[in-house]
């Protein structure tokens, strides 16, 4: 292992300080290596990651795919704990339900959802948009897709953040602990739909327990271990990205005034925020040989983690990199990752992101900061806590 530490991911982050780090550490130490979290790698540039991504045969996610490691103590998890070729299978049975022409038969829903949510919200003059709206209703969406109630949903949440917040802190026991929990509901849902299948071409739990039917090899502990995942990822980043796209808009009013009035540009404002408020930063590989990457050699087996957020405003891809501009063209920004493991709810995430903003454009004259940002962890560049007043519309 690396024996220097040269980024250290442990400190008080701010809206803004990390980005000013990232900047740093690309243009003096774009391969760095941390003695953190057991010891780790982090790639800074925009080409490393890239590099990383797409090649599954050298980087592979079946040692490690997050820093800190998740436990795998019921086994590997489909399809982000799985390499091609067999990772290629899982997605076969996964993408179809969250192709972008599932995700637009359900654009009522969301929307409605997103209003339902919002609208006693704004009445009231002010709220945490993070807390009391973006957390909930990234999880009323994925709802959607596993045909769940929202109390069952709500129980995942709470045991998704309570496994979070024990492995940032290596808390062992706690994330073993939180992590069966997960299983649990997993294993309930699965259990649940086998008695009810539903249609697999919308239905994610149907659409793995039947692929066998359609070709498939996939065992029904493999669903519920890929249902465990899912329960993790989809109620992570959107609400993070959600609460980084109202902090900004909270600081330039003009841009918040001028979305309201042009709301077809939402989509593409959309794809700049991603761009400059990424939220991952541990989805990580572990190489199966000795290799080299910016003059660094970095041996078989040690984590390297690829910092989403630093690669999309790296100067060498994107002019301006700090600017909001919603009219680059084309914005190559790598928010979804790219390669194999590249994000499979992208169209679901875009359309929270989009739904999310319009709705709170549409409810209100304007918003504003009105406390102190609380920013998340390691785990996710964004906020936790962004409490605004509004003027309702
Ligand atoms: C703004 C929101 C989101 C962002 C920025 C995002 C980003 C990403 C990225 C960068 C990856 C690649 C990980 C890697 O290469 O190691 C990924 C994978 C993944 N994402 Fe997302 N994601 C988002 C929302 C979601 C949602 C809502 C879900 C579920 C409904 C989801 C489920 C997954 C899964 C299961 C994988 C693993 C895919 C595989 O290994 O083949 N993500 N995501």
């Amino acid at each position: 292992m690396g024996d220097t530490n040269e980024f250290n991911p442990h400190y008080e982050e701010t809206f803004d300080n990390s980005h000013e780090l990232y900047s740093d550490m690309r243009s003096r130490c774009p391969v760095a290596h941390s003695d953190a979290f057991g010891g780790f790698w982090a790639l800074f540039k925009y080409d490393d990651v890239v590099e990383v991504q797409e090649d599954s045969e050298t980087f592979i996610t079946s040692v490690l795919n997050v820093v800190p490691p998740a436990t795998r103590n019921q086994g590997r998890r489909a399809p982000l704990h799985y390499d091609p070729p067999e990772h290629r299978m899982y997605r076969e049975h996964i993408n179809p339900v969250f192709a972008n022409s599932q995700i637009q038969k359900l654009l009522p829903r969301i929307r409605e959802a997103a209003v339902d949510t919002m609208r006693p919200l704004v009445e009231q003059g002010g709220f945490d948009y993070t807390r009391d709206f973006a957390e909930h209703f990234a999880a009323q969406c994925f709802a959607m897709i596993l045909n769940l109630p929202m109390d069952k949903m709500l129980r995942s949440r709470q045991a998704q953040v309570s496994y979070y917040r024990a492995q940032v802190i290596l808390d062992r026991p706690n994330v073993v602990k939180w992590s069966d929990e997960l299983y649990n509901i997993a294993r309930e849902i699965v259990e649940d739909r086998k008695q009810n299948l539903l249609d697999p071409s919308s239905d994610l739990v149907s659409s793995l327990l039947t692929a066998n039917e359609r070709g498939g090899d996939i065992s029904e502990e493999a669903v519920v271990g890929s249902i465990r995942q899912f329960l993790s990822a989809a109620q992570a980043a959107p609400q993070a990205v959600l609460g980084s796209i109202i902090v900004h808009l909270c600081r330039d009013r003009a841009l918040q005034d001028q979305l309201r009035a042009t709301p077809e540009r939402i989509p593409d404002a959309v794809e700049e925020f991603l761009r400059l408020y990424a939220p991952y930063r541990v989805f990580a590989r572990s190489a199966v040989r000795d290799v080299e990457i910016g003059g660094r050699l970095i041996k078989q087996g040690e984590p390297i983690t690829m910092i989403f957020p630093s690669a999309n405003r790296d100067e060498e891809i994107f002019e301006r990199p700090h600017e909001f501009d919603m009219d680059r063209k084309p914005n190559r920004h790598i928010a979804f990752g790219r390669g194999a493991h590249q994000c499979p709810a992208a169209s679901l995430a875009r359309q929270e992101l989009r739904t999310g903003l319009s709705v709170l454009l549409e409810l209100t004259t304007s918003f504003a900061a009105a406390g102190e940002v609380k920013m998340t962890d390691w785990l996710e560049f964004g906020p936790s806590s962004t409490p605004i007043s509004v003027v309702a519309a």
